[in-house]
């Protein structure tokens, strides 16, 4: 939780997509919310994306987990950084981190890498594509910010990095645990570990290209057109060159493309189920045994607590009459009571008494995807 001194709103007009800010700890209570020990034993887990970069005489060097724990024991006196993916899948400490942000809608919300560096470790100078919070957990690192960086910004020959060939900082900032460095997408920036036990927190955002857009959105287009609905011209008359393709061919192909894509409705369908496509699928919350309508009823009046799995991702579009709800690329159409559950579960909010019916069995659905989960079942 952000002190009140935080506001969100002010944040957003000033800084969002516009410029970097160092925030110096807005946290009420601030605590690391993962040890150094467990993040290395996260990536030693498969399915745990990693990566660890040292920083040797020969300049930054790449290696991809998952790792042995004896690999951590024999890291030389060179100084050398751990960055762990989505972290808040595996920690519910640093899935906690996420909820402060929630100012920004969760399909912009990517995930929390968390990195850990011994004295003089970091990345090296690099820009992203997304917005990040940068939050200091543990120890202290010095960050160097630049300028805005594009696609022709020259970077030096590195097989598996992204690094700045001319990096000239504007700010210089020394980060304490609890503060926190705002970088929008594209500007350059640095951060090394000072001292050892310099960990940090990314909170990622993301934001699709439009080729990402245009190709998904034709792709699925593309699959519900049928062969036969193809160019016709009855109205052909004889032309001067019939090498032309004439403006009037050209004019009815070009409409046949763009009625085909403008189609708001199908579109908001298309984008809910795309933008809640899970990015790592493999924390599977799907009970053994599939729940039925008794099993569902029993724990809802013992009211016991849904969980969200942490993997999943839920979001809804009005829709006339009620709401689309897309959970993992799933879409349910919800109205009334249902639509109400739906939204609830998209806050994150408690569901409150859910009603026989439809809602429950949209409750059932998401319980035997593996979305949901009652508290305290084994997953
Ligand atoms: C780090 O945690 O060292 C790197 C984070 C970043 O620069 O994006
Ligand atoms: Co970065």
């Amino acid at each position: 939780m952000f002190k009140p001194s935080f506001d969100p709103a002010a944040f957003l007009r000033d800084y969002w997509q516009k410029k970097p800010v160092l925030i110096r700890n807005p946290w009420a209570h601030w605590v690391n919310p993962v040890e150094p020990g467990e993040l290395a034993g996260l990536a030693c887990e498969d399915g745990v994306e990693a990566r660890l970069i040292e920083r040797t005489e020969q300049g930054l060097t790449l290696e991809q987990g998952p790792f042995l724990e004896s690999q951590f024991a024999a890291l030389g006196q060179d100084p050398w950084t751990l960055l762990v993916q989505a972290v808040d899948q595996h920690v519910p400490g640093v899935g906690a981190l996420i909820d402060p942000f929630r100012f920004v809608p969760d399909w912009r919300i990517d995930d929390v890498m968390v990195s850990y560096a011994t004295d003089g470790g970091g990345v090296g100078p690099h820009f992203d594509q997304y917005d990040v919070f940068l939050i200091q957990g543990l120890g202290r690192r010095r960050w160097r910010v630049g300028p805005l960086c594009d696609e022709s910004t020259p970077l030096l020959p590195h097989e598996d990095l992204r690094l700045l060939a001319d990096f000239v900082p504007i700010d210089d900032f020394v980060l304490e645990p609890g503060d926190m460095l705002y970088i929008p997408p594209g500007y350059a920036h640095d951060g090394i570990a000072i001292g050892d036990d310099c960990m940090t927190y990314s909170v990622g955002f993301r934001a699709p290209s439009r080729g990402e857009v245009v190709e998904g959105w034709a792709a699925h287009v593309v699959d519900g057109l049928i062969e036969d609905d193809r160019y016709t011209d009855p109205d052909l008359a004889p032309q001067a060159n019939p090498g032309e393709i004439a403006p009037e061919a050209l004019d009815r192909l070009y409409a046949m493309a763009l009625e085909a894509l403008s189609d708001r409705q199908g579109f908001a369908q298309w984008l809910g189920s795309h933008a809640t496509m899970p990015k790592y699928p493999e924390t599977d919350w799907s009970p053994e045994q599939p729940f039925d309508a008794q099993e569902l009823a029993d724990e809802l009046e013992l009211g016991t607590p849904l969980a969200r799995n942490p993997a999943s991702r839920f979001a809804f579009i009005r829709i006339e009459g009620g709401v689309t709800l897309f959970v993992d690329g799933q879409a349910y159409e919800c109205t009334g009571p249902t639509a109400r559950l739906a939204e609830a579960l998209c806050a994150g909010d408690a569901p409150g008494p859910v009603p026989p019916g439809p809602p429950r069995e949209l409750l059932l659905a998401l319980l035997n995807s593996g979305a949901l989960a009652f508290d305290g079942d084994d997953e």
